[in-house]
């Protein structure tokens, strides 16, 4: 008879698809997960690709989008979920666990990691300890490459292409992961103009100016308004009071761009506005029923956006 239990497993070593920033994102892997999505999109591609397999999804911060366009994706694709939210509070990180220990653990039981977590780096460090892939849902104000992704997918789905964009990022680019990874995935395009619109303290870190500054042309400038006419695209982005030192210093920026039907009067037909959500006052609601404010669209979109990272990190 077979004794199971003490015979060696059957291991074969493959390296797992991680995705904990945008580094590894090129141009020919962001055009398959688009195309990807666009068939889930369509109805176009088997959506039960997924059947038996188990994600797991581990969130240390706050989400409504990320967490459930995940969730909402696994179960699309025929997966089942198991969800640790608020693990800051809920999970044996209270007891004092590392974050290697949990990831090691929960390797174990799931084909799959995504992971929210408020240190920059969070998601490589979980990489390097994990024998599933691990999808980074942001690592603190760091990166957050699948929102990148769902963005290049709305622009491409709203105006038609990626190239010969100019493209302002508005608000908190200092703490803002959503506008630093998209900032770093239009280099992959070529023609692409950056408008940062940003105050001196708010500033986009110095480590994203670098790169894409070295692969595209780059403005700065604190002044909505006078750039708006001159944008095929404005994101516009939340002032993070989460990351602030202080509350004065947070009041110091609260409600510095706010998007109304007057700077809606200045954007170009043509252009689109998104957000990446949530929003706390940056957009007037009037604002919504304009056919250019594409956020809730862009929201939508994350769902086969993540179908498609899930079914390329999961099923090969
Ligand atoms: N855009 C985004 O990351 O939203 P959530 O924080 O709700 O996941």
């Amino acid at each position: 008879m077979t004794d199971t239990l003490t015979a060696p497993p059957a291991r074969t070593q493959v390296t797992p698809r991680h995705l904990t920033g945008p580094e590894g994102l090129d141009q020919l892997l962001i055009a398959r997960l688009l195309e990807r999505a666009a068939q889930f999109e369509g109805g176009g591609a088997d959506a039960d690709r997924l059947g038996r397999r188990l994600l797991a999804t581990i969130f240390y911060e706050p989400s409504t989008r990320t967490r459930l366009s995940f969730e909402a994706a696994m179960h699309r694709l025929g997966g089942q979920v198991l969800s640790a939210e608020s693990a800051g509070k809920t999970s044996s990180a209270a007891k004092g666990e590392s974050l290697e220990d949990a990831i090691r653990v929960v390797s174990a039981y799931a084909d799959a990691i995504v992971l929210r977590h408020p240190e920059v780096g969070s998601a490589a460090r979980a990489a390097r300890v994990a024998e599933v892939p691990v999808i980074s849902a942001g690592d603190g104000p760091g990166h957050h490459p699948t929102q990148a992704l769902l963005d290049l997918y709305t622009i491409k789905k709203e105006l038609g292409r990626l190239d010969h964009l100019r493209v302002g990022l508005a608000g908190d680019l200092r703490n803002g992961r959503t506008a630093r990874s998209l900032a770093v995935l239009l280099t992959r395009f070529a023609g692409n103009e950056l408008v940062l619109i940003a105050p001196p303290g708010l500033r986009m870190g110095e480590d994203v100016r670098r790169s894409v500054g070295a692969q595209l042309r780059v403005q700065e400038t604190p002044d909505l308004a006078e750039v708006a006419p001159t944008l095929d695209v404005l994101y516009q982005t939340r002032i993070q009071a989460e990351r602030f030192e202080s509350e004065a210093e947070y009041e110091r920026y609260r409600g510095i761009y706010q998007v109304g039907p007057e700077l809606m009067r200045r954007l170009p037909e043509h252009a689109i506005l998104m957000h990446p959500l949530p929003r706390a006052g940056e957009i007037d609601p009037q604002v919504d029923a304009d056919p250019r404010a594409a956020y809730f669209r862009q929201a939508r979109n994350g769902l086969w956006v993540r179908m498609a990272v899930l079914d390329w990190a999961m099923a090969g």
